[in-house]
C-alpha cells in the first residue's frame, strides 16, 4: 500500500470536513455529554439542557428527542435508592404485586415515581433472570430473591433509615 503524502491527507481531511458538518460533530458529543450531566446530577436538569442547546447549537427539542430515546436518561430527580420490583411471569405468580403494593403503601409513592424526600425511586422491571428466586426485587445493584414479608420489612427499614443499599 502506498504511503499517503501530505497533500493526499489534506485532500482527505478537506473531504471529511465537508461531509461532517459542525452540526453533526456536535451531535457526536451529545450522548457522552448527556451521560456526564446525568452522572453529575442524577438526572438531566432542564436548565442544563437549555445551556447545552446553546453551546452545541442544537435545537432543545432535538436534545430532548435524543435523550428520550434512551431509557437510562431521566428528566426528574431520582431517589437515593432505586428499587425495582420484578413483574415478570414467575415473580407475578409468586406475589410480585403484593410486594409492589407494600412498597407503594409504605413509601407513599406509585411505581414509576420518586418519594418527595428523594429517599427512593420505585420502578417495575421485566424478568431480571433469577426466576428461581421469585419474587425478586433489586435495590440499586443488589438482587434480593425470595422476598417474603420478613425480608421486605428489613429492606423497608433499611431504606427508611437511609442505608446505602447495594452501592459498590
Ligand atoms: S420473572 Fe422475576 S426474575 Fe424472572
Amino acid at each position: 500500500m502506498d504511503d499517503l503524502k501530505t497533500n493526499d491527507i489534506n485532500t482527505v481531511m478537506s473531504v471529511v470536513k465537508d461531509i461532517i458538518s459542525d452540526n453533526e460533530k456536535n451531535k457526536g458529543v451529545l450522548i457522552p455529554t448527556l451521560h456526564k450531566i446525568q452522572s453529575d446530577n442524577g438526572y438531566l436538569p432542564s436548565d442544563t439542557l437549555k445551556e447545552l442547546s446553546k453551546v452545541l447549537g442544537l435545537p432543545l427539542a432535538e436534545i430532548y428527542s435524543v435523550a428520550s430515546f434512551y431509557k437510562q436518561f431521566h428528566f426528574t430527580p431520582r431517589g437515593k435508592n432505586i428499587v425495582r420490583v420484578c413483574t415478570g411471569t414467575a415473580c407475578h405468580v409468586r406475589g410480585a404485586s403484593k410486594v409492589l403494593h407494600a412498597l407503594e403503601d409504605n413509601f407513599d409513592v406509585k411505581a414509576g415515581s420518586t418519594t418527595e424526600d428523594l429517599k427512593m425511586t420505585l420502578e417495575t422491571v421485566g424478568c431480571v433472570g433469577c426466576c428461581g428466586l421469585a419474587p425478586v426485587i433489586t435495590v440499586n445493584e443488589d438482587v434480593v430473591g425470595t422476598v417474603n414479608a420478613k425480608k421486605l420489612k428489613e429492606i423497608i427499614t433499611d431504606l427508611d433509615e437511609g442505608k446505602d443499599y447495594g452501592k459498590n
